[in-house]
């Protein structure tokens, strides 16, 4: 038997979860995604050529890896097709849950009109349709992976769906599709994905049985969970560690290592509460350097400082074991350092995170910057006051720093 180790964003999603994963996932004999969709996305250089993976889970770039898109993720037959152009052989590697649900092409339809018509209010969500698929899925009229081996049917129950809501489609001002060009585009889904439908509950069962190494590769982060992130402003999905279990069909005992990664500062893409966000020189340096523009979207991530309050939080709701600390050179020449120790409310201050994180106003502590951790492969190799920084994120997270990645280089990782 086996367990399952876990990969889980700590902040607001792009902490980097890319470069760990890809390291780990030359170790794993399975990968596996448990939710969220084509919102996701990084960038991998193997051998100078570029992957742009969403819904792919990284162990692609294994060979000996079996990759597992469970039940929990919505999946966008276009996007997923797309992806799998860039590999040659694919049958055998991959599989996708049968109970996964589809994110149509009108699903972001439904998605930018909402966006459209909220204004001011819109969550600046990716426009590729999550919040409806995962709605039509908890409102118990989505449709699951398995139905597209069926594309006459399927289409018959899509327009069926539409007739039901044909007001709705009308106010968001969403076309009916045409019958022939939906049952065309179906068989054209089936024809492509249909052998890769498969029971992955049962695979993964089986794996753990045959004490195979399994790794849960997280998308999006923490904050941005539907129950434990800022509400309304947040993705659709569980993103929390106990959402890989609803998401693949484990049990919480089939757990393993949980590693929660997060920046060595804050970003966020999207709109919403951002206690720690800074709008100065800082903040846009960190942009500038850290590259902090969406791999999904192109949109430019907003920037700030280290957040130990929330971190300490998401650190608990995934049981992380360790931390990843990412992007450490980033912060590279600041004279000082801020983290974010506390927040005041209304006047009060508080050491947790509140169900409502609009008007916090965060509390510092300085920390005195360093010159450069480019390179750094050892802990022992770091600067004095890096080596400081990270001793009270662990003080204050309550979590050891396992990892600290000092570059985007692949070799550029301490283990400690
Ligand atoms: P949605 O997931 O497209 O519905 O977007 C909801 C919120 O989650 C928006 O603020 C998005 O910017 C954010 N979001 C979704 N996926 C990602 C991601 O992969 N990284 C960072 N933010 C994301």
């Amino acid at each position: 038997m086996s367990k399952a180790d876990v990969i889980v964003g700590i902040q607001w999603g792009d902490e980097g979860k890319g470069k760990i994963v890809d390291k780990l996932a030359q170790e794993y004999d399975m990968v596996c995604r448990s939710q969220g969709g084509h919102n996701a996305g990084h960038t991998i250089w193997v051998d100078g050529k570029r992957y742009a993976l969403h819904l792919i889970p990284s162990g692609i770039l294994n060979p000996k890896a079996i990759n597992i898109i469970g039940n929990g993720v919505v999946l966008n037959p276009d996007s997923i097709i797309k992806e799998m152009e860039q590999f040659d052989n694919l049958e055998g590697r991959i599989f996708i849950s049968d109970k996964a649900h589809l994110n149509l092409p009108y699903h972001s339809l439904i998605d930018m009109a909402r966006e459209r018509l909220k204004g001011d209010a819109a969550i600046g969500t990716t426009g590729k349709g999550i919040g409806p698929a995962y709605a039509d899925k908890i409102n118990r009229v989505g449709h699951r992976a398995d139905e597209l081996l069926d594309p006459k049917t399927l289409s018959k129950n899509i327009l069926n769906y539409f007739a039901q809501n044909k007001v709705i489609f009308e106010a968001l001002e969403v076309e009916v599709p045409n019958e022939a060009e939906l049952l065309e585009q179906l068989e054209y889904y089936n024809q492509k994905l249909g052998k890769f439908i498969a029971n992955t509950t049962n695979m993964v069962w089986e794996a753990i049985e045959d004490g195979k190494k399994i790794l849960l590769e997280g998308a999006q982060g923490t904050m941005l969970d539907i129950d434990h992130g800022t509400y309304p402003y947040v993705t659709s999905s569980a993103t929390v560690s106990a959402g890989a279990c609803t998401g693949l069909g484990i049990s919480p005992k089939d757990i393993g290592v949980v590693t929660g990664i997060v920046k060595a500062y804050t970003t966020r893409v999207g709109n919403g509460p951002f206690p720690t966000e800074d709008f100065t020189e800082a903040g846009e340096t960190m942009a500038d350097v850290g590259k902090e523009v969406g791999t999904t979207t192109g949109r430019g991530r907003r920037c700030g400082w280290f957040d130990a309050v929330a971190v300490r939080y998401a650190s608990r709701l995934n049981g992380c074991d360790q931390l990843s600390l990412m992007k450490l050179d980033v912060l590279d020449g600041f004279e000082t350092i801020k983290i974010c120790v506390a927040y005041e409310v209304d006047g009060k201050v508080i050491d947790y995170v509140p169900s409502n994180m609009e008007n916090i106003k965060p509390i510092y502590e300085d920390i005195a910057g360093w010159d450069s951790v480019v390179g750094c492969r050892e802990f022992d190799q770091l600067p004095q006051t890096a080596k400081q920084y990270i001793q009270r994120i662990e003080e204050l997270t309550k979590t050891k720093v396992g990892i600290i990645s000092t570059s985007p280089e692949r070799e550029d990782t301490i283990i400690r």
